[in-house]
């Protein structure tokens, strides 16, 4: 029996990437005030929690995942007082907050990083970091052969001759969780915010904070891994956990955990480590019922013995917008794989979304729903250089598009950029008439008018109404959210299950119409049926006989 507090189970999780969600002054960066203005638009839509993506004070090397101060948002974006207004009127709401921790690295202009690079070789705080000579006769060579997740080597040498290690971009130096003092403040972090109102924490990179302290050459099959999926993680994770459960209401803790196999997954999920964890092998498994009836099946058996619930995620901020993705040829997704220019049928994409939609909101446990998806935007693709910001195009030479295209700030109203994205443009936010507003930080398509919060509100085959109604339903359908679920007998393209008492999910993703399984009632379909046929890239919500 589960405690009526774990919400978390079958919870709709909102994903806000503040600085493209809503913009209240102008600016052209998106901010708290701007959250807070279309905290009703939230309501409307009928998620449980917002997790927001970093708020805090950071020079943005990374988006914000470069943090230079927990405890303070980023100016940006308001204030610390901002805030804890937010938390507490999203929950008079009934929305929980999660908030995102990003325990491997910290930005470089994070204070324990200038008291390192201050301080000297061999002082104790060069400790909190990775700081080595380099190799070669003149340390000129980086200490190992890491690479950076962003591209290029994951180390910078300092004036002093000394290297540090960022697996992630130069302004995001690892620490070292071998440190005691490195973990007592992610814990006091993590208080900090549980005491102002968060319900959860998103972990950031969670299965990659530990390293073998020797710092060998990564080399094919070594085992362990040097900064991967270590054993000693579970214990930082152990030590959250209890964090967590001293709260009357407990905290939730919720995993970035990319990792292929699913048993090593599984154990970030034991009883006394982290609550859930990010589904990537559904986020990145093709648009073929095969492989997502496997990836479904491998989910469910893979939390099953742990006795933690699944997640459904499609899309982030880091990923390839869904409508995209699916109207391609390849609708899988790939970082190693990433490209620009891909035939895409988004007419397509857009039918598939859909269906993807009805199909995640229907399975069991909790779903996230990154902002835009609702909306169904696509990938913003042509993006000039000189605008990208993110250090995956960069560090690449532009031969990664990175990850702006899915950032492009979120089109609310009127008929031309900037959508009412910033305060007064088309009469938004709040403010005084008529004040000039900054142009967003990534430019909006002319395209979007058609894809704008108002426009959509207004046509019931929006993808904004089928989310609105398919979040309706998720509350009000009994079998829908945290559960169980059953395969009902189907053909190979069709995905087809029954969530008791009486729901049913059905989804077409073959070339030809399907009959529906027996049933009384349509609640809800992703296209207009004809006959009790589902036609192909299509699904259903059936209350089942
Ligand atoms: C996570 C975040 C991503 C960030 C990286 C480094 O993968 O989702 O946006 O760049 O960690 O913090």
């Amino acid at each position: 029996m589960h405690r009526p507090d774990e919400w978390w189970r079958g919870a709709a999780i909102y994903q806000v990437y503040v600085r493209s969600f809503a913009d209240a002054n102008g600016d052209g960066v998106g901010d708290l005030a701007g959250v807070r203005s279309r905290l009703p638009y939230l309501v409307e839509l009928g998620i449980d929690a917002i997790w927001f993506s970093p708020w805090y004070a950071s020079p943005m090397a990374d988006g914000g995942y470069d943090v230079a101060d927990y405890r303070a948002i980023h100016p940006a974006f308001g204030r610390l007082q901002e805030a804890e207004q937010l938390i507490a009127e999203a929950l008079a709401h009934g929305i929980r907050t999660i908030v995102d921790i990003v325990p491997n690295h910290v930005s470089d202009q994070h204070p324990w990083f200038r008291q390192a690079l201050d301080a000297g070789p061999g002082s104790p705080e060069r400790e909190r970091f990775w700081f080595r000579p380099g190799r070669g006769p003149a340390g000129e060579l980086p200490p190992n052969n890491w690479k950076s997740q962003f591209g290029g080597a994951a180390w910078t040498r300092i004036p002093d001759g000394q290297w540090y290690l960022h697996r992630f971009a130069a302004g995001q130096p690892d620490l070292n969780w071998q440190h005691p003092e490195v973990r007592r403040e992610h814990e006091d972090v993590l208080r900090f915010w549980f005491d102002r109102g968060a319900a959860g924490v998103r972990v950031d990179s969670a299965a990659e904070v530990m390293k073998d302290p020797a710092l060998p050459d990564l080399m094919e099959g070594r085992q362990p891994h040097p900064y991967f999926d270590r054993d000693e993680i579970h214990d930082v994770y152990r030590d959250w956990r209890k964090v967590a459960e001293s709260y009357a209401r407990p905290r939730a803790l919720i995993g970035e955990v990319w990792l292929p196999d699913p048993a090593r997954f599984a154990r970030y999920l034991r009883p006394d480590e982290l609550h859930t964890a990010f589904n990537f092998g559904f986020l990145t498994c093709p648009w073929d019922a095969g492989r997502l009836r496997e990836a479904i099946a491998t989910t469910l058996a893979a939390h099953a013995p742990v006795g933690a619930p699944a997640t459904w995620v499609l899309a982030n901020h880091d990923v390839t917008r869904t409508v995209t993705r699916y109207g391609r040829a390849e609708t899988g997704f790939d970082f190693a794989a990433k490209a620009r220019g891909i035939p895409t049928d988004l007419e397509l994409g857009r039918r598939r979304a859909r269906a993807a939609a009805l199909l995640s909101l229907a399975l069991p446990g909790s779903v996230y729903l990154y902002q835009g998806e609702e909306l169904g935007l696509p990938e913003v693709e042509d993006l000039p250089a000189a605008v990208i910001e993110d250090p995956m195009f960069h560090r690449t030479g532009g031969a990664d598009p990175g990850r702006d295209g899915c950032r492009v700030p979120l089109p609310w109203t009127g008929a031309a950029p900037p959508f009412g994205f910033s305060a007064n443009s088309q009469g938004a936010v709040g403010g005084t008439a008529g004040t000039v507003v900054a142009e967003p930080w990534l430019p909006q398509p002319n395209s979007w008018s058609e894809l704008t919060v108002e426009q959509q509100a207004a046509d019931p085959s929006s993808m904004l109404t089928l989310y609105r109604r398919a979040l309706r339903l998720r509350h009000s359908e009994p079998g829908l959210g945290d559960g169980t679920m059953a395969w009902l007998p189907s053909g190979p393209e069709v995905l087809a299950f029954t969530r008791a008492p009486g729901f049913a999910c059905v989804a077409n993703l073959g070339k030809e119409p399907v009959a529906l399984p027996a049933h009384r009632q349509v609640l809800l379909s992703s296209v207009e049926l004809t006959d009790h046929l589902l036609p192909p890239d299509a699904a259903v919500w059936l209350r089942s006989a």
